[in-house]
């Protein structure tokens, strides 16, 4: 069994993975490191050189090579619910968690933050949030609101729910 973290950037996917893995003793995997590690680019840099459509197959790729993890958190990228085959080789023995956060939080979250090449115009950013809404929603297998709460109650939340 794997717990899988999605929901939009600046959801406190990270952050909460990590306090997660150190709780449950568990090895905790960032997707994103993943595909830069591989990549030896940065994901700004895939974005520039490469595009998105580029970047969404190295998400495959790193899902498929996930597929077979036991026994980990697994952090993914706020764009895998874009792709049904990412979310189908997650969902191999694992659970995934949907960490829903508001759009007005999130843009306190990363507003002094750089890395996100999806995040550079704020209007298509609220747009995608909005798209991406119904897709975490319909593949998760537990919700759990962010806003307002500290790290160690949405943890607490997780692993009482589990
Ligand atoms: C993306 C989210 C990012 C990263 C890439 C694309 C997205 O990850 O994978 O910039 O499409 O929402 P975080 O959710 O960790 O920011």
């Amino acid at each position: 069994m794997k717990i899988i973290l999605i929901g939009f950037m600046g959801s406190g996917k990270t952050t909460i993975a990590k306090s997660l893995g150190k709780k449950l003793s568990l090895d905790v995997i960032e997707m994103d490191d993943l595909i830069v590690k591989r990549s030896g680019k940065s994901i700004n840099q895939i974005f520039k050189e490469d595009g998105e459509v580029h970047f969404r197959e190295l998400e495959i790729k790193a899902a498929k090579s996930l597929a077979k993890k036991d026994k980990c958190i697994i952090s993914t990228g706020g764009g895998v619910v874009m792709n049904k085959i990412i979310i189908d080789y997650l969902k191999i023995n694992g659970k995934i968690i949907f960490l829903k956060t508001s759009f007005l939080e999130i843009e306190k979250r990363l507003k002094n933050i750089n890395d996100r090449p999806l995040f550079e115009d704020k209007k298509t950013a609220k747009k995608l949030f909005v798209f991406r809404q119904r897709l975490y929603e319909e593949y998760a297998d537990l919700i759990v609101a962010t806003d307002g709460k500290s790290v160690d109650k949405i943890v607490y939340e997780i692993i009482s729910q589990n």
